[in-house]
């Protein structure tokens, strides 16, 4: 029998991750979303496509989540997205909203599931789905290292050239403005990136990197990126339906890690048919540890504020 995976919200992100799993043909997709008629419409649609790309998986569009039951893994992609000039964390307490009532709905049709987390402010719709559900942490996972580390990637195959699949990287941290891009452990097939670019360079690409998402923002006008976001939840769909075991970057709930208590936060995971199986503690330098310890705080800062918002 094929696994079963749910992507609740029918957007941008949702709907290109139900192409990209799709096209892997690695699960039956169910697609929820409260707008009536559109998860059915764009289910039907991709559904219809089986025939020209090969695959014969099952797509259901729902309202509800009845057809969700059992489901071996959920995406909730659903929430507000960024407008121009609008932080991610403007997006907190709507949000909050949004991803409380889907990880309730989730976890009773689905107590055994895998989430990823894709909604805005994203570390802290982590902390959110991780808190509602009362999942252990190994089943409440992140997406947002992989779409920084592809981002860093790509300008940096750009800049020298080369195939993007030469570049190995790794971001840490919360997905804002204070992510960490690991410039040291940077490198083009083992070559340190460091020996391959002067500074300025280096630094103009991690600055481009951290503003990744607002220059895309800033183009699309009406909304924010969503083909990278969804075929990055997809590697991790991936990596865990299959059992790949991959080390990537993803959000994780930190229980002393790095210094870390109670928090999610970028770091190298690996994923497999448990979901988390182990979380890698990478040396640091003190300065590489600052930057994170600053990102680590402005990820503590909205789960502050969101205790406040919802205390008593
Ligand atoms: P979108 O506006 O295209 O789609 C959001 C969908 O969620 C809409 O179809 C809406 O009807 C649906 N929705 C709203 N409330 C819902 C609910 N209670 N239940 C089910 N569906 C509901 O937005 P887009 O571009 O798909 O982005 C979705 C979220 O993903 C945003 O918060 C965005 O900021 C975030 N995002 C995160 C990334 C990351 O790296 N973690 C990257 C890209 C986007
Ligand atoms: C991005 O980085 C909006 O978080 C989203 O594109």
């Amino acid at each position: 029998m094929r696994k079963k995976v749910t992507v609740v919200g029918a957007g941008n992100v949702g709907a290109s991750c139900a192409l990209w799993l799709a096209a892997k043909e690695i699960a039956d997709i169910v697609v929820v979303d409260i707008v009536e008629g559109v998860p059915q419409g764009k289910g039907l649609d991709l559904l219809q496509s089986g025939p020209v790309e090969g695959f014969d998986c099952q797509i259901t569009g729902a309202n509800d989540y009845a057809p969700t039951e059992n489901s071996d893994v959920v995406v909730i992609t659903a929430g507000f997205p960024r407008k121009p000039g609008m932080s991610r964390d403007d997006l907190l307490m709507a949000n909050y909203d949004i991803v409380k009532n889907a990880t309730e709905q989730v976890a009773k049709h689905s107590p055994n599931a895998i989430l990823i987390i894709v909604t805005n402010p994203l570390d802290a719709m982590c902390w959110t789905a991780k808190h509602v559900s009362g999942f252990p942490r190994n089943r409440v996972i992140g997406m947002a290292g992989i779409l920084d580390t592809a981002r860093y990637r790509t300008f940096l195959a750009t800049e020298l050239g080369v195939s993007v699949e030469s570049i190995q990287a790794l971001v840490l941290g919360g997905h804002g403005d204070t992510m960490v891009p690991l410039i040291r452990l940077t490198s083009v097939s083992g070559i340190p990136l460091t020996e391959l670019l002067p500074k300025e360079r280096i630094d103009a690409i991690v600055d481009r990197t951290r503003n990744g998402g607002a220059e895309i923002v800033k183009y699309l006008k009406t909304g924010s990126a969503y083909y990278a976001p969804a075929a990055s939840a997809i590697e991790m769909v991936e990596s865990i339906l299959k059992d790949k075991k991959k080390v990537l970057p993803c959000a994780a709930y930190l229980e002393g890690e790095y210094g870390y208590n109670g928090l999610f936060v970028g770091v190298p995971v690996k994923l497999g048919a448990s979901g988390i199986e182990k979380i890698y503690e990478v040396q640091l330098t003190s300065e590489e540890k600052a930057m994170l310890d600053k990102s680590a705080a402005a990820v503590q800062d909205l789960i502050t504020v969101i205790q406040q918002k919802t205390a008593n």
